[in-house]
């Protein structure tokens, strides 16, 4: 989500088609409006608004403007609505400092205040405009201009990558925290951008800032300098080889894989905007008041608002009502009305069985909210409030990172809900990383071991469950085997018939139902299944069944969304096993727009 992109020649020059091309290759990463500045003797030019590329280019004649540097921003609205004047690049007071930024600067309410107090003239609620503001704080204190960077630096809380320019000046300044930066170096100019893409049509030469570290970027050459001490940093640019579609996948082979592994970091910057979204609290008040709540979306994100449902009542016991949105239409949406609450749920934000759902609530009055990906699609159009999954674009069919910020989402809600202290989820994302690291080759291997099967099963009982349910989606969307996923303890009410020699049953374990978990195992076993577990370390589980996937100690909760990570490797695996493509698997869209 949003995407910078800045560029500096050693002349004027017409710069607007190059920032128009650059941010055309940022678009994928998802946005609501466009800006571009340019900076030439003394007068900076900026021109902005909401919409698309095209539109906002040709309507502000973007591609006449001139300049020795040049900014262009994607924004994809988080703080403040998307208008004209939220848009990025920003101005700072005094209108000879313009910047532009991607991510969240999570104390940006108390910053912009702070500023107000001090006399700058603040004109938007953008978080972009308070990072220009926060150096512009220390230049009006009399500090250079490197060294109100290094000051601004740690004012700046959140994930993000920020450009500023000066208007009389040669040079643009650079730096990041938490989020991607790549600084480009070419024939008589220099760049920087968001990531690679964006840069590689330009040249090959790339260095890739670090997070505490200052880019100053001249025509012909870029100087790093450490945030900490202001010293000058020695690092050697490196050629990129790749191809553009090895670039676009970020080095893995297909981008199911690319999402897999991109999760950690979603999920750090979703938890700090939920921490820093005013809008949250609203949502969280209508949920407290709901006569009824209900979680409603389709396929992967169906199973998201069922592990949601669990969630509310463990942590907050607060019931809400899981249903395929279909399903809402024909069992609730007759009986809702003025004081219930629902929340959609759509990665695509365009499906249509969950549209269908959202005006047959609305008819009845019902108080809708959206929890979407993709943003500007019906869904946040037609709610009255929609939050956002901040996942950037995902492109395979199979849905990865945007299940697991949903899952993240919900489990924020209902620590709001049950009053506990957010704080403790930001270790969510190492959690991830490290599961992804523990589980990898294990995973690789128990996927060429179970592969020749075309049928199997996925169990798991309360938060588990659902993430079951999940696990067993992905194994069918991309290795077109049969799998299903249950509640591991129905399943000696019929299906336990079908285990054979061999046949596999992955069991997903929460930390408190091992206990059950193992009757269910134990059950199978004796019939000669093959048995797959999920769960934290426990001697009980290892002696039990066949292979042990061990995933780090957390919470119930925490350790129900670690669980769908090994799940998706699973499947991801097979996948490719069985010579399949995994982002474009037979027969499905990404966005259903049909009945
Ligand atoms: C997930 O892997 C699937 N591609 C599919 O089940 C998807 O979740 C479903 O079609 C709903 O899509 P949405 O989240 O865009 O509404």
């Amino acid at each position: 989500m949003c995407g910078i992109f800045g560029y500096v020649t050693n002349k004027e020059e017409a710069l607007g088609p190059i920032l128009i091309s650059a941010a055309e290759r940022l678009t994928y990463r998802g946005y609501d409006s466009v800006g571009a500045a340019t900076l030439n003797n003394g007068k900076i030019d900026l021109r902005k608004d909401v919409g698309k590329v095209d539109s906002v280019a040709a309507k502000y004649n973007i591609a006449e403007m001139r300049g020795q540097r040049g900014i262009t921003q994607l924004r994809w609205a988080t703080f403040g609505e998307p208008s004209q004047i939220n848009s990025q690049p920003h101005l700072d007071s005094d209108g000879d400092l313009v910047g532009a930024h991607n991510g969240n600067v999570v104390n940006n309410v108390e910053l912009r205040q702070e500023f107000m107090a001090e006399g700058m003239t603040v004109r938007s609620q953008n978080d972009g405009e308070t990072c220009v503001h926060a150096v512009e704080r220390y230049i009006n204190r009399g500090y250079e201009f490197i060294d109100a960077i290094r000051l601004a630096y740690g004012d700046l809380q959140g994930d993000y990558a920020f450009v500023i320019g000066r208007a009389n000046d040669d040079k643009l300044y650079a730096f990041k925290k938490g989020s991607g930066m790549v600084v480009g170096l070419g024939e008589g100019f220099t760049c920087l951008s968001s990531d690679l893409p964006s840069i590689l049509p330009l040249t090959r030469n790339v260095i890739r800032p670090q997070d505490g570290e200052i880019v100053t970027l001249w025509a012909d050459r870029v100087e790093i300098r450490s945030v900490k001490d202001g010293k000058l940093i020695e690092r050697q640019p490196e050629l990129v080889t790749e191809t553009m579609d090895a670039v676009q996948k970020g080095g893995f082979a297909h981008f199911m894989l690319k999402e897999i592994h991109e999760q950690p970091q979603v999920a750090r910057e979703l938890l700090h905007l939920l921490d820093g979204s005013p809008e949250v609290e609203h949502v969280i008040e209508k949920m407290k008041s709901a006569d009824h709540l209900y979680l409603i979306g389709c396929g992967t994100s169906y199973h998201a608002a069922s592990v949601g449902s669990v969630f509310f009542a463990q942590l907050a016991g607060r019931a809400a009502i899981p249903v395929l949105a279909p399903q809402f239409i024909a069992q609730y949406a007759p009986a809702v009305g003025h004081d219930d609450v629902g929340i959609f749920v759509s990665q695509s934000g365009e499906t249509k069985d969950v549209l269908n759902a959202l005006e047959a609530a609305e008819k009845r009055s019902m108080s809708c909210f959206g929890l979407a990906n993709v943003v500007g699609s019906t869904l946040t159009k037609a709610t009255s409030f929609c939050l956002p999954l901040c996942c950037g674009y995902e492109i395979s069919v199979p849905a990865t990172k945007t299940f697991t910020n949903q899952v993240v989402t919900f489990l924020y809600l209902a620590y709001r809900l049950a009053g506990k202290d957010t704080s403790e989820l930001l270790r969510i994302p190492e959690l991830m990383e490290q599961t992804i690291e523990m589980v990898g080759p294990q995973i690789e291997a128990i996927a060429k071991d179970i592969n020749k099967w075309n049928d199997m099963y996925c169990l798991g009982y309360g938060a588990t469950y659902p993430i079951a349910l999940e696990g067993a989606l992905k194994l069918k969307e991309i290795t077109y085997a049969h799998c299903e996923g249950m509640l591991s303890t129905e399943f000696k009410h019929g299906p336990l018939s079908a285990v054979s020699k061999g046949f596999p049953i992955v069991f997903v374990a929460g930390p408190n139902d091992v206990p059950l978990i193992i009757s269910g195992i134990n059950e199978v076993k004796v019939r000669g299944a093959r048995t797959i577990t999920i769960a934290e370390e426990d001697a009980r589980l290892r002696s039990n069944g066949d292979d042990l996937v061990v995933i780090p100690r957390s919470d119930p909760q925490i350790s129900a969304l670690l669980g769908v990570l090994p799940l998706q490797l699973l499947s991801y695996h097979m996948s490719v096993m069985r010579g399949f493509d995994p982002d474009f698997p037979r027969n499905l869209s990404k966005t259903l727009t049909v009945d």
